[in-house]
């Protein structure tokens, strides 16, 4: 009797072990979690700002376009410009240095995607 309780509860184990746990998907940090939130109020307007779907403005970049594009260092000097000059036909969007870093979180935990080549106009990038 006893044996045949060891025997069950090794299967038990074993059987625990032969059904493997998905991983559990990465999760977000808190200022990435913060961007997200901020991309949406104020960028989902024109920007497709997760890793899918396009930008409802033809023009605008998918944010894992950009991600793509820049490094951490590029893309925070590429939103103190917009937040004081706009970028492109992009108009000026006023950020604060905490919410320009939490996008900067958010963009870089993207999954980057590629994008179709820019038009000759957007070479203003250079030197970002
Ligand atoms: C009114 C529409 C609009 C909104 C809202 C908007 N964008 Fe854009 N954004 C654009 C367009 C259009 C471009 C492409 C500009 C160009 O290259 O001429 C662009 C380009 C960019 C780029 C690429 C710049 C580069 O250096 O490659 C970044 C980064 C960016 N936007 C960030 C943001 C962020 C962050 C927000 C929200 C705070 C935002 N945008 C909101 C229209 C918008």
């Amino acid at each position: 009797m006893r044996d045949a309780l060891i025997i069950l509860s090794l299967a038990g184990a074993l059987a625990s072990c032969a059904t493997p746990q998905p991983a559990p998907p990465q999760p977000m940090s808190p200022a990435a979690e913060r961007g997200l939130q901020f991309a949406v109020r104020s960028c989902a307007g024109c920007h497709a700002v997760d890793s899918a779907g396009h930008s409802a403005n033809a023009v605008a970049p998918p944010f894992a376009s950009v991600r793509m594009r820049h490094t951490a260092i590029g893309l925070e000097r590429s939103l103190a410009q917009i937040s004081r000059e706009g970028h492109g036909e992009m108009p000026p969007i006023y950020m604060t240095a905490a919410e320009m870093a939490d996008l900067v979180a958010y963009i870089e935990s993207l999954e980057p995607i590629a994008e179709a080549p820019a038009p000759a106009t957007q070479v203003r990038t250079a030197g970002l």
